[in-house]
C-alpha cells in the first residue's frame, strides 16, 4: 500500500493473501453453500445418513447435523462460521442444526442471485432483515398452544428426524411425562438429566427413571453391593495418606521413624473411615482416589464405596439424594448425608458394571439409559432422545407449537410474497429471494422421500391456501394437516434456527475483504503448489 507521501505502509505479513470485493463475497457464498448442500440430503425422517470416518479410523453414522459438523473442522473462514452456527444451535436447543445450516446456504445462494442482478449488498442487507421481521411475525401467528399432546408430538416430530424407531410414540411420552415431573417453577435443568448408551437390548428397553446411575464399580469384592435404606455421603477427597506427603515435606533419617510414620499413616486413615461410620454412612462415593489401605478400612467398615466418580455424576446424586458433596472427610457430619431407597451394582453389558442410585428422597434429575441391538442404533436413539429433550425444554419457553414438514416454511413464503408486494424498489425482489429460501425446506424433505417434488410443491402451494397447517408428510408420502397427522415443532426453536440462520448468512453477506496469513509450514519445508484453504 503507498501513502501519499510515496512511503509503502505494510499491513500484511509476507505471503498472506488477500482477497477482496466481490471475489471475496463468492468465496464465502461458496464454502457455506457448500456446507449446506452436504447435509441437506439428511433433512427430515426420510434423509440419508453420513459416515463419518476420524483420523484414528472410527466409524460413525449419523443424520444428525450437529454431530456431522462437530466432527468436521472446516479450514474456511465462512465454513467455520456456519459450523460455529450448528455448534450453537446443537448445544443450546439440541435440534434444527440441519435446518439451520440448510437455510443458510440457500439464503446465500439467492443472496447470489441478487448480487448478479446488479443490487447491492447493502439494499440486500436490509431486505432480508425486513423478510425476517415478517417471517417471524408470520410463525407467531400461525402458532398454536402446545398442551401435553402437542408437547408429545414435539417430541416425537423432534425424535422422527433421526429414524424410524418402532415404539417412538411411546418413548416421546415416557420423555414428555418425565421432563415435565422434574421440571422446577416450568424449568428444567438439562444438567440433571443424564444420557447413557447401552448397546444389547431393543430400544423398547430404554428406560427413564429419576435415579441417577454411576458407570463405576463397587471398589472391592469383599465390600457390599446391594443395600437398602442407603445413606450417602459424597466426598471430594483423597483417601489416601500419600496425598498428604505431596502437601508437607516429611524428613526421615531411621528406620525406626518410618515405621512410626507408617503406623501414623494407617492411624490416619482408620480414623478418617470412623467419621464416615460415625456419620452413619453406609454408601460413599467419592469423586477422588482411595489408597488400598483406605479401602481396607472401608470394607472393614462394611460401606459400599465407589472412587473416582464424575463430578457431574456427584452433583446429579447431591441433587437426588439430598447429600452435600464434603470437601474435607474432617467435615462431614450426619447432616451432609443423603438418602436412597435402593443403591446397588449391576453388570448392564458385558461386563460393564453400573451403580444404580434409585428411589432418591429429591425428584429433579432424570437417567435415561438408552438400549438398542447394536451400536449404531444405539447412537441414533441417544441423538433421538438428546433432540427430543432439547426441543422440550425450548418450547416449554411458551408453550407454542408449529407446524411441521415444511408447513410453516410455505406458509412463511407465502407471506413473504404477499409482503413483497408492498415494496415498490429493490427490497421487492429481495423479500422474494427470501420466500424462495425458504420454500427449499419443504423441497428438500420432498426430495430426501423420494417424492415427486415439482408436483409436490404445487399440491402443497395450493393446499395452504385452505390450511397453513397443510405441510408434506414424507412418511405418508402425500400432502397433509401437520396438526392432524401429530408432526409439530417448537415455535421458540424455529423462530431461533430462522433468526440465527439470517444472522449468519447476513455476517457472510457483509464481509468484502479476506485477509489471510500464511499458513504455518508444515514440518518437512514448504510444499509447493499447496492450496491456500482461506481461497
Ligand atoms: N413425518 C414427517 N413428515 C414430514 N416432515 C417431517 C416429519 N417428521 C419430521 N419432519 C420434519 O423434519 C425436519 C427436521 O429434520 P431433521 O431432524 O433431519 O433436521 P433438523 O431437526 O433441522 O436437524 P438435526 O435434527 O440434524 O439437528 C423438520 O422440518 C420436521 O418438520
Ligand atoms: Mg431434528
Amino acid at each position: 500500500m503507498v501513502q501519499n507521501n510515496q512511503q509503502p505502509v505494510i499491513i500484511l505479513a509476507d505471503g498472506s493473501t488477500r482477497t477482496v470485493g466481490s471475489e471475496a463475497t463468492k468465496n464465502n457464498i461458496m464454502a457455506a453453500k457448500i456446507l449446506s448442500e452436504a447435509l441437506k440430503t439428511t433433512l427430515g425422517p426420510r434423509g440419508m445418513d453420513k459416515m463419518l470416518i476420524n483420523t484414528i479410523g472410527d466409524v460413525k453414522i449419523t443424520n444428525d447435523g450437529y454431530t456431522i459438523l462437530k466432527e468436521t473442522e472446516p479450514e474456511h473462514p465462512a465454513a467455520k462460521m456456519v459450523v460455529d452456527l450448528a455448534k450453537k444451535q446443537g448445544e443450546v436447543n439440541g435440534d434444527g442444526t440441519t435446518t439451520a445450516v440448510v437455510l443458510v446456504g440457500e439464503i446465500l445462494k439467492q443472496a447470489e442471485e441478487l448480487l448478479e442482478k446488479g443490487i447491492a449488498t447493502a439494499t440486500i442487507v436490509k431486505g432480508f432483515e425486513s423478510a425476517l421481521k415478517k417471517a417471524v411475525q408470520t410463525m407467531e401467528n400461525i402458532s398454536i398452544p402446545a398442551n401435553k399432546e402437542e408437547l408429545i408430538d414435539i417430541a416425537e416430530t423432534s425424535m422422527s428426524g433421526k429414524g424410524s424407531f418402532s415404539n417412538i410414540r411411546s418413548m416421546a411420552t415416557k420423555i414428555v411425562e418425565a421432563l415435565l415431573e422434574v421440571e422446577e417453577n416450568g424449568e428444567i435443568d438439562r444438567d440433571m438429566i443424564k444420557i447413557r448408551k447401552i448397546h444389547g437390548e431393543g430400544t423398547e428397553d430404554t428406560e427413564i427413571t429419576q435415579s441417577v446411575t454411576v458407570d463405576k464399580n463397587v471398589v472391592e469384592s469383599e465390600m457390599p453391593r446391594d443395600i437398602r435404606n442407603a445413606k450417602i455421603a459424597l466426598l471430594q477427597y483423597p483417601i489416601d495418606a500419600r496425598e498428604l506427603q505431596n502437601q508437607a515435606k516429611i524428613k526421615l533419617t531411621t528406620p525406626g521413624e518410618y515405621q512410626a510414620y507408617v503406623d501414623k499413616e494407617a492411624q490416619m486413615l482408620e480414623e478418617e473411615v470412623q467419621i464416615l461410620v460415625d456419620s452413619g454412612a453406609n454408601v460413599l462415593f467419592n469423586n477422588k482416589k482411595i489408597s488400598d489401605l483406605g479401602q481396607h478400612y472401608l470394607t472393614k467398615a462394611g460401606i459400599m464405596t465407589t472412587k473416582r466418580v464424575k463430578s457431574g455424576d456427584l452433583e446429579r446424586l447431591s441433587k437426588a439424594t439430598g447429600a452435600n458433596i464434603v470437601n474435607n472427610i474432617r467435615e462431614l457430619t450426619s447432616d451432609d448425608l443423603g438418602e436412597a431407597g435402593h443403591v446397588y451394582e449391576k453388570i448392564v453389558y458385558e461386563d460393564r458394571e453400573y451403580i444404580f442410585v434409585e428411589e432418591c428422597k429429591n425428584p429433579g434429575v432424570l437417567n435415561i439409559i438408552v438400549r438398542g441391538s447394536t451400536k449404531h442404533i444405539t447412537d441414533l436413539l441417544e441423538q433421538a432422545v438428546n433432540n427430543a429433550i432439547g426441543t422440550i425444554i425450548k418450547v416449554r419457553e411458551n408453550d407454542k407449537a408449529l407446524p411441521g414438514g415444511g408447513a410453516t416454511d410455505m406458509a412463511v413464503s407465502k407471506a413473504l410474497k404477499a409482503y413483497a408486494n408492498e415494496f415498490t424498489d429493490k427490497q421487492q425482489l429481495v423479500v422474494q429471494a427470501f420466500a424462495k429460501a425458504m420454500e427449499q425446506l419443504p423441497a428438500a424433505l420432498s426430495t430426501n422421500a423420494g417424492l415427486s417434488t415439482i408436483d409436490v410443491m404445487t399440491e402443497l402451494k395450493a393446499a395452504q391456501k385452505e390450511s397453513t397447517n397443510m405441510g408434506i408428510n414424507v412418511l405418508k408420502g402425500e400432502v397433509s394437516d401437520m396438526k392432524e397427522d401429530q408432526v409439530l415443532e417448537a415455535e421458540s426453536n424455529k423462530i431461533a434456527i430462522l433468526k440465527s440462520a439470517t444472522e449468519v448468512a447476513l455476517e457472510i453477506l457483509r464481509i468484502d475483504d479476506v485477509l489471510a496469513s500464511k499458513p504455518e509450514t508444515p514440518v518437512g519445508g514448504d510444499m509447493p503448489g499447496t492450496p491456500n484453504p482461506y481461497l
